[in-house]
Order: structure tokens, then C-alpha cells, then sequence
């Protein structure tokens, strides 16, 4: 298959979407930004087209898909809404959460992998809001990576996985956050977070709404083999390289990548650190993660993947905190680790 890739700004991109819309609405894959990372889309209503999108990431079927739409509204086509999902989706959407609904029948259980709830987004990217429209169907569209791998957060990055397996990529540039939607089941009034993002928990709970966190969040351990979201069991975010953890500060991470480089000789040693810890890594492939926690989400997916572009064989980077706004990047990077965590005075 060819993929054509367009560019938005380049050229008519009202002619370039309308396009990508007849190709979902038709039955084929195309891949488009969000504010999060980028989407493969497919027709939510088209079981053939679920199916291409698990043969296009190599995804197992029974890891459903998020539905996008382009007003929360637009859910009560396929879901069954409730108070609870129009008080969120009155402050967060459209932006980055996704609430599970129950489903109605209208979305063939391919695109659920079997389930009988439904995950809802409403992404506030103008891109991927205009895309939405010119299809007239909702968009189910997991991150267009490879599974397994670290979700794209640029078209080049797309490319590497999805070239020759879908229809078209749009390239709307870098992706505004740099990691997926957050997202919450609800139950009696309460919201739980299955997979933390830019919605953080504070964030929730600011509007008097009880919120309780997935053991399966932070403690890979704890995640059955049947979780809430099925995604939680599967390899995630994973470099080529080797990825550690060092718990504690600057020093820590200096000795741990030092040790490497003693070990091994003549390999590229990668350390993901603070731009302000930069000058001290002489002689290691850096990484800069900005200065904030907002900086290190935008860019790790990218840093992730530029490092098997380098081809380093180890990356050395600081255990983050899994408080506030750093949860979601917690989250991800235990998993894009393995597990690989290098305890303080081990
Ligand atoms: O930011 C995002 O959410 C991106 C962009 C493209 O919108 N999408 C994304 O999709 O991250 P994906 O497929 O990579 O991750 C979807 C996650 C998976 O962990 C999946 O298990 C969970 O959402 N999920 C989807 N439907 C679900 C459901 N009905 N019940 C529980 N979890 C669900
Ligand atoms: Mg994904």
C-alpha cells in the first residue's frame, strides 16, 4: 500500500481532509494528530476497519480502541451517557480524557475488543476535530505506533512504524502534550483512573467529585491478568535499548551511567536528564528533558524514540515522581522500563 502523506498548511488542507474523511468513512486507515500523540483512525461503526487497525499496530484484538468524537454529545449515537459524563466532559472536553461508557449497539464489538463499555474521547487538536466532521462517523483510533513500541508524537515517528500500512498520515507537526488521554471508568458517582494523562487526579477531584487510582497504575505487580483496561497488561512504550531507572538525584544517575560506561566499553550510553544536569554528562548521548514536568511528557516519547535512531544500547533516567502531574509520566515510563528500576544505595 502507498501512503500518501500530506502536511498540513502545505497545500488545500480543507481538500486534504475531506479527503482522509471519505477514506474512514470508506473503510481505510488514516493516521491524524491530537493534542496528545498521534491517532490511527478507522470508521468506529466499521468492524472490517477495527480489524485493520489491530493487523496494522500488530495489536492483540482484545485491547479496545477509544471513539472520537467531535462534541460529547455526539456519544449518544453509540454510548449510554450519564450526569456524571456530561459534568466531565463540561470542564475537560473537548481536551485530553476519555470516559468509559457502556455501549450501545451501533459500535461492533471489534472496535471493543469484546467489552461492553466503550471508551469516548473528545480531542480538542483543530486537526483532528476537522477530520472527525469530514468523516461524519466517530473515529476509533488507538496511538499510531506499532504495539509495543513508544506512541508518535511527530510524523517522522509515525512513518517509521505506519509507512505502507495505511492509506494516509496527515502531519500536523509536534503533538502539544506528548502522552495519551488520561483515562476514567464511573461508578456511583465516582471517577476511576485507569491510565493517568494531562487530566490529573487533583484536577478531578477539584470539582468535588471522589477519584480513586488503579493499583495497576504505579505497580506493574498488581495489574490481573484481566484488568479494567486491557491495555495495562500489555508490553508498552519500549525502546530497542535497554531502559533504567535511577531513584534519587543527580549523583545517583552520574554513577549508574558511569558504571555502565566502565562495563561497557565503546557502547552508546544514553542518560535522560534535566537540561540544568546536561553539562555534567560529558561524554554520554544526551537526552534533555526541559526544565519542567510538562517538557519531560512532551518530549519522552520522542527522546525515547530518537534514542534507537542514535542507537544507544542503554538509557540511564531518573525515576520520576508519581505525585500530581508527574503520575502520567510515571506511569509510562515503568513500563517503557520493563520494570527496571535501580533502587537508591543497590
Ligand atoms: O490520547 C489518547 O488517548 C490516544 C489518542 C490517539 O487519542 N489514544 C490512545 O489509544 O492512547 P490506545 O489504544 O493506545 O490506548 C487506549 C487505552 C488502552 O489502554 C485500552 O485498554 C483502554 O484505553 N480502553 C479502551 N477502551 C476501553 C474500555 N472499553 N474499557 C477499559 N479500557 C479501555
Ligand atoms: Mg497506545
Amino acid at each position: 500500500m502507498i501512503t500518501e502523506l500530506y502536511v498540513i498548511g502545505s497545500g488545500d488542507d480543507g481538500e486534504a481532509l475531506r479527503r482522509g474523511g471519505q477514506l474512514i468513512r470508506e473503510g481505510n486507515l488514516v493516521v491524524f494528530p491530537t493534542e496528545t500523540v498521534y491517532g490511527l483512525g478507522a470508521s468506529a461503526y466499521l468492524s472490517e476497519s477495527a480489524m485493520k487497525v489491530y493487523a496494522a499496530k500488530g495489536r492483540p484484538s482484545d485491547n479496545p480502541l477509544i471513539v472520537h468524537v467531535e462534541k460529547p454529545e455526539d456519544a449518544e449515537e453509540f454510548a449510554y451517557t450519564s450526569p456524571l459524563y456530561y459534568a466531565l466532559a463540561e470542564r475537560f472536553m473537548p481536551g485530553p480524557l476519555t470516559v468509559i461508557l457502556p455501549k450501545k449497539d451501533k459500535i461492533p464489538p471489534q472496535v471493543t475488543g469484546g467489552l461492553d463499555t466503550v471508551a469516548v474521547r473528545c480531542p480538542s487538536n483543530p486537526t483532528a476535530r476537522a477530520l472527525i466532521r469530514e468523516a461524519a462517523v466517530p473515529i476509533a483510533a488507538p496511538s499510531a505506533n506499532l504495539s509495543g513500541k513508544p506512541s508518535p508524537t511527530c510524523a517522522r515517528h509515525v512513518m517509521q512504524d505506519m509507512d505502507g500500512r495505511v492509506s494516509m498520515v496527515i502531519d500536523g507537526g509536534d503533538c502539544d502534550i506528548g502522552l495519551e488521554s488520561t483515562v476514567v471508568s464511573l461508578a456511583d458517582g465516582c471517577v476511576k483512573v485507569l491510565r493517568p494523562g494531562a487530566i490529573t487526579v487533583q484536577m478531578i477531584s477539584d470539582m468535588g467529585i471522589p477519584v480513586t487510582v488503579d493499583a495497576g497504575v504505579t505497580d506493574l505487580s498488581a495489574v490481573s491478568a484481566h484488568p479494567e483496561s486491557p491495555g495495562m497488561k500489555y508490553k508498552h512504550y519500549a525502546p530497542k535499548a535497554s531502559l533504567f531507572l535511577v531513584e534519587g538525584g543527580t549523583e545517583e544517575l552520574l554513577a549508574q551511567a558511569r558504571a555502565s560506561k566502565v562495563r561497557s566499553e565503546g557502547k552508546n550510553i544514553a542518560v535522560m536528564c534535566r537540561s540544568d544536569e546536561a553539562s555534567l554528562f560529558d561524554g554520554f548521548t544526551v537526552l534533555d528533558t526541559g526544565l519542567s514536568s510538562k517538557e519531560l511528557a512532551h518530549r519522552m516519547f520522542y527522546l525515547l524514540r530518537y534514542a534507537d535512531e542514535l542507537c544507544v544500547s542503554e538509557i540511564y533516567a531518573h525515576l520520576p515522581s508519581a505525585e500530581g502531574e508527574s503520575l502520567a509520566i510515571y506511569n509510562r515510563i515503568i513500563r517503557s522500563s520493563g520494570g527496571n528500576i535501580i533502587r537508591k544505595g543497590k
